[in-house]
């Protein structure tokens, strides 16, 4: 196995940047065998390979989708031969996906421009998220306010919305997304959630109103924006499948840390990688990163957290504690009957089917991360979300499934806050 992890060493001597061209595809792998999930472990270690795992290897029943420079392709198609291991292409046109996307959000801005409103089917950039969020706060101000929370690594503002009936640190409910950048469809999915929370409240239809009479809820519609910003530069995957934040790190040819293994739980442990060219690069220690010591801070200070969500993409999984271990969390039989209802609720929609179980148990092990860190601190109900899909586009969602894909998670959302609002502790 060594020899054929050293094919790509060779092949990838030029880091990150000018790997991938937009040629490249994205492989779906079906290990048949414990011993060629321990190759493909193997071969997501060697960061030197420059292949961006969408998935990992975990267990036969879960593909393990890998974003192949067109440079490295051949390579990896002898490793997985060689090894037996079956693979099909799932995206062989990624460069036209980010084409086309990039055309469908262009055309979207004229057309808002115009008609001078916000279309919730698209894609947006920070700046234009960043001006929604003063509109729907400057037509809710009995409900909503902005609440900076501090700067980012290139200076540039985070900001978390506050729905609050009145009362001074009520219990509260936390949610963020797009603490990794290319994961679109999470800020996508917390606008529109934004927006729903506002029209329940002012429609007075349940169960937001009685959620709010009791706790305050806490978005953070954009928790990663410089590793955002950068998605955003250009439709070449370097840029649009950015992960982590922009901070410099050791290696001046590898920024950015993966602000979800940056946590004070279990730093360091397994399932995060101390080095910065990995796509889970720690970071040099907890809390190293502003942007994760901002959201601490701001949750510390304020002291009466009851619930913690953070909703990524992709794979439909909605999961709780731990990540850093295999062993149970000590509510691990509620939080698993939660997120099962929720689940369920979720699915009555569009038929959409997620998987609930431990972060550990469900994607990998992983240090490190913000529902372990919210857990460790006393807030017994953390959630982290995976939403659509289950890899026929992955980080690349079309835009015509975002309306869906949040109302759906609208129904999963609205039942674990009314079953927080009911289970005070
Ligand atoms: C960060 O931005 C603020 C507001 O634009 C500005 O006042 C400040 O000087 C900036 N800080 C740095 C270090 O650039
Ligand atoms: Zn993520």
């Amino acid at each position: 196995m060594r020899v054929y992890l050293a094919v790509f060493a060779l092949l990838a001597a030029v880091h990150c940047k000018e790997l991938f061209n937009g040629r490249d595809l994205v492989l779906r792998i079906h290990a048949e065998s414990e011993d060629q999930i321990q190759i493909l472990k193997e071969l997501e270690r060697d960061v030197d390979s420059g292949l961006d795992f969408w998935t990992h290897a975990v267990s036969t029943e879960r593909p393990v989708d890998i974003l192949v420079p067109h440079s490295s392709l051949n390579a990896v198609k002898v490793f997985l031969k060689k090894n037996n291991i079956p693979f099909t292409v799932m995206i062989n046109n990624v460069q036209e996906l980010l084409v086309r996307e990039r055309e469908e959000m262009v055309h979207n801005a004229e057309m808002e421009r115009k008609s001078k409103s916000f279309n919730f089917a698209a894609y947006h950039d920070l700046e234009t998220i960043y001006s929604f969020m003063d509109t729907l706060v400057a037509s809710h101000s009995n409900l909503i306010s902005k609440v900076n929370i501090g700067r980012t690594y290139e200076n540039r503002t985070m900001y978390v919305l506050k729905f609050s009936t009145g009362g001074v640190k009520k219990p509260a409910i936390w949610i963020d997304a797009g603490i990794h950048a290319r994961e679109w469809i999470s800020h996508a999915t917390a606008v529109w959630l934004a927006d729903r929370i506002a029209t329940d409240f002012m429609g007075n239809r349940a169960p937001v109103p009685s959620i709010l009479s009791h706790m305050d809820i806490f978005l953070m519609i954009v928790a990663n924006p410089d590793g955002y910003v950068f998605t955003h530069l250009s439709p070449n995957p370097h840029y649009r499948l950015w992960r982590k934040s922009r901070s410099a790190t050791s290696n001046p040819k590898c920024p950015g840390v993966d602000l979800n293994r940056n946590w004070d739980a279990e730093f360091g442990g397994p399932g995060a990688s101390d080095d910065p060219c990995a796509e889970d690069y720690r970071g040099p220690s907890a809390q190293s990163e502003i942007e994760v010591k901002n959201i601490v801070d701001f949750i510390m200070n304020h002291g009466n957290f009851k619930s913690f969500i953070t909703i990524h993409s992709y794979m439909q999984l909605l999961m709780y504690p731990y990540g850093y271990s295999g062993t149970d969390a000590p509510d691990q039989p509620e939080l698993h009957d939660v997120a099962t209802s929720a689940s369920k609720a979720l699915n009555s929609w569009h038929g959409t089917v997620y998987k609930v179980g431990s972060i550990f148990h469900t994607i990998k092990p992983a240090s490190g991360a913000s529902v372990d860190w919210a857990y460790l601190r006393g807030i017994k109900y953390s959630f982290a979300f995976e939403l659509r899909d289950t890899g026929r586009y992955g980080f690349l969602l079309p835009a015509d499934q975002i309306v869906s894909t949040a109302r759906e998670t609208w129904f999963a959302l609205r039942y674990i806050m009314k079953y927080v609002c009911d289970h005070p502790y």
